[in-house]
């Protein structure tokens, strides 16, 4: 079968199925997944705190985020259907035009299929050049975990009316500027169904409720794996005796459905 792309998956928006999106490290877990009906392979900073146990994303680094890309991009490679590869650009990496383009080009040639960037309207100078290069771009906003410091902690974003109003705004013109996909990040349910009808590229949720094209889980999280604090979003799929190749395929499926997220999971 032909592997996922860009199409496939603006296709799927046009057609308003969702689709499942997990963070992937390695080659292992990066074909079980794919092989699983996950159709996008996140490659997160998220690994910073998940295979290296620091506090933050903050310390990872773009060799890390090449080499953790490379490993994904062989295992997917071996998948029946390989799925589409975004790797995050990791902090302070993107700051100029001159840092950005050349951030994207080391995880572009390392195999990532698209790069996702956090933050708002000041990424479009950046996502317009990148376009124009023929790199896709995720633009990842609401809580943007890089900002953790500024933002004041790891909290819901776009509670107000007028930070509502000012996210939305950022998306379109972020998905103006030539951005092919926006992950929203912990922002009320409302919040995220506005911006994904405002949007005619698709809309990645994690705590964002169901109302959004796709949802994403960190792979930790979603197997039951972490021991610290579990967000509310998060569902552990490692249940009822399952291995993981199924834990994973209950999440595509119960994205897909529309089943996961439910109330529960979400901030009204
Ligand atoms: O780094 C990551 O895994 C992410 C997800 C939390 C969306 O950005």
């Amino acid at each position: 079968m032909s592997p996922i792309n860009l199409r496939s998956l603006q296709a799927l928006k046009s057609q308003q199925q969702k689709f499942a999106v997990l963070t992937a490290y390695d080659a292992t877990f990066a074909q079980l997944a794919a092989d699983a009906g996950i159709e996008s392979l996140l490659v997160g900073d998220s690994l910073g705190m998940v295979l290296q146990g620091q506090q933050s994303t903050l310390p990872v680094t773009l060799e890390e985020m090449v080499y953790h890309t490379a490993c994904v991009a062989r295992g997917n490679q071996r998948a029946q259907r390989p799925a589409f590869i975004m790797t995050d650009l990791p902090f302070m990496s993107y700051g100029t035009l001159e840092q950005g383009i050349a951030s994207a080009r080391a995880v572009m040639q390392a195999g990532a299929h698209m790069v996702k960037i956090e933050g708002d309207e000041w990424l479009a100078p950046l996502i317009t050049s990148l376009a124009q290069q023929g790199v896709p771009v995720c633009a990842h906003l609401g809580l943007t975990p890089q900002a953790v410091n500024k933002l004041g902690g790891y909290r819901v974003q776009g509670r107000e009316q007028q930070a509502a109003d000012a996210l939305v705004n950022a998306a379109m013109e972020l998905a103006d500027a030539g951005a092919d996909m926006i992950l929203l990040e912990c922002v009320p349910s409302s919040l995220a169904r506005r911006v994904t009808d405002a949007v005619a590229i698709p809309v990645i949720g994690i705590g964002a409720g169901n109302a959004t094209d796709a949802q994403v889980l960190v792979m930790h999280d979603m197997l039951g794996l972490n021991s610290q604090h579990v967000p509310k979003f998060v569902k552990n799929f490692m249940t009822d005796g399952r291995t993981v190749q199924q834990a994973f395929k209950a999440y595509a499926d119960e994205v897909k459905a529309g089943t996961f997220p439910s109330a529960e999971h979400e901030f009204a």
